[in-house]
């Protein structure tokens, strides 16, 4: 699925007839599987604030691409460390070595910014937040060129897991996430990428994983080494066993709103499995109508896929299966943090799953977070209006509906250890969607 303005031929009429259509940079992915080499080929520079963070930044990733401060290059990577920058006067600096590496940057290039809050000191903790607001309105600025900007706010995280979401961050496999503000944590573990398979012996499962988004991350984590169940409708076996044969994995065959789903689906991964320590709460319908014309059945059906049946899963495996330290995504939306017309019931239960996986990150071993992706080319998405679609493609930093690979990516990251540190966010994969921005 290519978005078409970025055919050769429409590109070629839109040019010889001078038309002004907003043609969106080709973005790099990369679908391999994550490894030690994942950057080795980027250019990257570590700017801003010598201190510890930087120092152990710069052992760390010397090995894993190409560090640099030669400024005739072209940078793939620019971190810029912002930690302790405390003063307003200070942010001056910042801006003067941002500006002058802004221009020696390629296409499909990396920004990340660094930043630690400050409790301690008010004018401190006001000048890091003003580095939200720069990450967010710089990959406005780059998304033409298919760059991103993104924000990792690392406090109290430990180097390595710092490092590696680095790596997540500057790597092809986080192409359509731009303007996010991440928050990292310290946490008890965390784990080196090496070249071994990341999710080898973990058995996970993907609610709707038959197609789409589901049906992508069910890939990744196979990919990645896990054994995944994938859970999607009997109406959708074909999709979902076709699928299963191809990563080797299984379907189970259950509607997620059913009242005993939950108790099945646990019953059968523990009695197959032994465990499970991943939970990808994928599956999610649309039933959109406006307040006045919604009827009860809409309300209920939207609240019953997409919140509740993921909250019953998610608490039957808390209360027996989960490892100690499993890893729960949970599918949101940019309509639960924007609102949208017609959707009051999708934006209150993606609204409350990003309210349950912090919940989740609060009060158990689990690390929990919500995805929340913008415009993504699927089935759901292919039944709008062809207005509704080209608004949803066209109105985001990098001028294009993303894929639901980029989706899968992220979600692979998330349930891995590469991703330790990073508990209750909600990320969001929307291209720098405007709606909710
Ligand atoms: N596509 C987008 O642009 C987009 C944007 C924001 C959020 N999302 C969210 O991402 C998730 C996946 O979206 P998608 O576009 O791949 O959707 P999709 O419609 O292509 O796939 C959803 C899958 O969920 C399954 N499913 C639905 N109800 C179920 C039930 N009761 N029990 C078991 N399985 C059930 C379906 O059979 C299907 O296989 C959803 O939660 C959706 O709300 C998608």
């Amino acid at each position: 699925m290519s978005d078409f303005l970025q055919n050769p031929l429409v590109k070629q009429i839109a040019k010889a007839m001078n038309l002004p259509l907003p043609i969106p940079a080709l973005l790099n992915r990369n679908h391999q599987p994550f490894s030690d080499t994942e950057i080795e080929h980027k250019k990257v520079t570590i700017i801003g604030n010598e201190n510890e963070i930087s120092k152990s930044l710069h052992k760390i990733l010397n090995s894993k691409c190409i560090l640099t401060t030669e400024y005739e290059n072209k940078f793939d990577g620019i971190i810029v460390n912002a930690t302790g920058i405390q003063t307003v006067e200070d942010t001056t600096d910042f801006f003067k070595e941002a500006q002058r590496l802004i221009s020696k940057i390629n296409k499909n290039a990396r920004v990340l910014i660094l930043s630690k809050e400050d409790k301690t000191n008010r004018e401190s903790f006001a000048v890091q937040k003003s580095f939200e607001g720069f990450t967010r309105a710089l990959s406005k600025e780059l998304g033409k060129y298919g760059t991103t900007a993104n924000h990792l706010k690392i406090t109290d995280a430990i180097p390595e897991n710092i490092a590696n979401a680095i790596l997540f961050f500057l790597s092809d496999k986080s192409s359509f996430i731009t303007g996010q503000v991440i928050e990292l944590n310290a946490t008890n573990i965390s784990t080196s990428v090496s070249n071994n398979q990341l999710l080898a012996n973990k058995i996970a499962i993907v609610t709707g994983g038959a197609r789409g988004i589901g049906a992508a991350a069910a890939q990744v984590l196979h990919r990645e080494g896990a054994k995944v169940i994938i859970v999607d409708v009997p109406q959708a076996s074909d999709d979902a066993n076709a699928l299963a044969y191809e990563i080797n994995g299984e379907a189970f065959l259950i509607d997620i709103t059913q009242n005993d789903a939950a108790e099945k689906i646990q019953k059968y991964v523990l009695e197959k499995f032994g465990k499970l320590d991943i939970l990808v709460n994928n599956a999610g319908i649309t039933r959109d109508k406006t307040l006045a014309k919604m009827s009860e059945q809409q309300w209920n059906s939207v609240m019953q896929v997409n919140l509740k049946a993921s909250i019953n899963l998610t608490e039957q495996f808390i209360k027996n299966g989960f490892v100690e330290h499993a890893k729960v995504v949970g599918l949101a939306s940019i309509s639960g943090i924007a609102g949208n017309v017609g959707q009051t019931n999708y934006s209150a239960s993606k609204a409350g799953m990003i309210g349950y996986m912090n919940a989740i990150s609060k009060t158990t071993s689990i690390y929990a977070n919500a995805v929340a992706p913008g415009f993504i080319e699927t089935k759901m998405t292919e039944s709008l209006p062809l207005f509704v679609k080209e608004g949803g493609r066209r109105l985001s930093t990098l001028k294009q509906g993303g894929l639901p690979e980029d989706v899968a990516e992220l979600i692979g990251f998330l349930s891995s250890p590469l991703s330790d540190g990073i508990n209750g966010n909600c990320i969001r994969v929307c291209g720098g969607s405007m709606i909710g921005a």
